[in-house]
């Protein structure tokens, strides 16, 4: 397997969640790349977007993932923002620099999940409920699993029996991440 290992898939999909837990596992360095772009732009994502637009976002977003590709360290899980691989070529990038994980969740189960945690940095779900969330996803979802399923691997989020979200479904995500690489023999 081809390191280093980036996560991708919609917001509120557990990237950051998953990829520290996966990282301690490993003992490997994490990297969150919406933080690493407001170290390096001085802006949250939202924050640049709202002020230069979303095309000057990705133009800036697809960069620091490159440069940061340059570092000589291979062990590190990357956490990409959410709309990262859905711009120009750089699934193909992604493929190119290491190996992606497509963490999958239905769209049900990340409205659920989006409206549990604070959305102030993401204005247009702010204020809504799950069901209105739902709305607003959809479309957008629906656009981007065409290139996140170009993925190296596609990882389906565990659900809970009776279909609701499970708890432990993020600490599970990590598990079968580990589990897959540790056990990796190319
Ligand atoms: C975005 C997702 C965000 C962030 C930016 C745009 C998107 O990252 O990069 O606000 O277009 O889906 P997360 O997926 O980490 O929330």
């Amino acid at each position: 397997m081809l390191y280093p290992i980036y996560l991708i898939g919609y917001m509120g999909a557990g990237k950051t969640t998953v990829g520290r837990m996966l990282a301690e596992k490993l003992g490997w360095h994490f990297v969150d790349l919406d933080d690493a772009f407001h170290e390096i732009h001085g802006l949250s994502p939202a924050d640049y977007i709202r002020t230069y637009g979303v095309e000057e976002f990705r133009r800036k977003e697809k960069y620091v993932l490159e440069d940061l590709a340059e570092l000589p360290i291979e062990k590190v899980i990357y956490a990409t923002g959410g709309g990262y691989p859905c711009w120009e070529d750089n699934m193909e990038c992604l493929k190119e620099l290491g190996t992606s994980f497509y963490l999958r969740w239905q769209p049900y189960h990340l409205a659920q999940r989006l409206a549990l945690t604070n959305l102030k940095e993401r204005p247009l779900l702010h204020g809504k409920d799950a069901a209105e969330i739902l709305d607003v996803i959809r479309p957008q979802l629906e656009a981007r699993v065409p290139y996140y399923e170009q993925a190296d691997y596609i990882i389906d989020a565990p659900t809970a029996i009776d279909g609701t979200i499970d708890i432990t479904a993020d600490e599970q995500l990590a598990d079968i991440l580990y589990n897959r690489i540790i056990n990796d023999d190319d």
